[in-house]
């Protein structure tokens, strides 16, 4: 099988597999990243939302081979250190966001990607952003309180 090396959270990891794996399947089976989380598989649910390049993409939806020359940031990697949480993990704690969590990186890294292009987005914004991220607990309302406060 071809290799292919990819550069996730900062380091360079090379893995050993089909040129079609799922991103998704390489994170979690081969590099043991498992926050990031497999809900349809099929681009529908946001569950397995990293950041390719600072753009928040379904991993489920991509081919390993197509993210070689990309930056992969994934929950693990969204912290500046271990010291210090992103200000979107720490809303998420802060507003108590979470209930079953299954679905909660993805919507992190979504939101994370939206301040970063938006740092004071309205509702409609919020909204809009965050509507590919499906919450079967329907946690949407703390979801934009968080994303507030995490815009301060
Ligand atoms: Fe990728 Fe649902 S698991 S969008």
């Amino acid at each position: 099988m071809p290799k292919y090396t990819l550069h996730v959270n900062g380091q360079s990891r090379t893995v050993d597999v089909a040129a079609d794996t799922p991103l998704l399947w390489v994170l979690r089976d081969h590099l043991e990243l498992v926050g990031t989380k497999y809900g349809c598989g099929i681009g529908q649910c946001g569950a397995c939302t990293v950041h390719l390049d600072g753009v928040p993409t379904r991993s489920c939806l991509t081919p390993v081979s197509t993210a070689t020359s990309m930056q992969i940031t994934t929950i693990e990697g969204l912290a500046a250190d271990a010291a210090h949480l992103h200000p979107v993990q720490q809303a998420w704690i802060d507003l108590d966001v979470a209930q079953c969590g299954y679905c909660q990186a993805g919507q992190i890294m979504t939101a994370a990607a939206l301040l970063k292009r938006n740092p004071q987005p309205t509702d409609t914004d919020i909204d809009d952003a965050m509507a590919g991220n499906l919450c079967r607990c329907a946690t949407y309302y703390r979801i934009r309180q968080a994303i507030k406060h995490a815009a301060g």
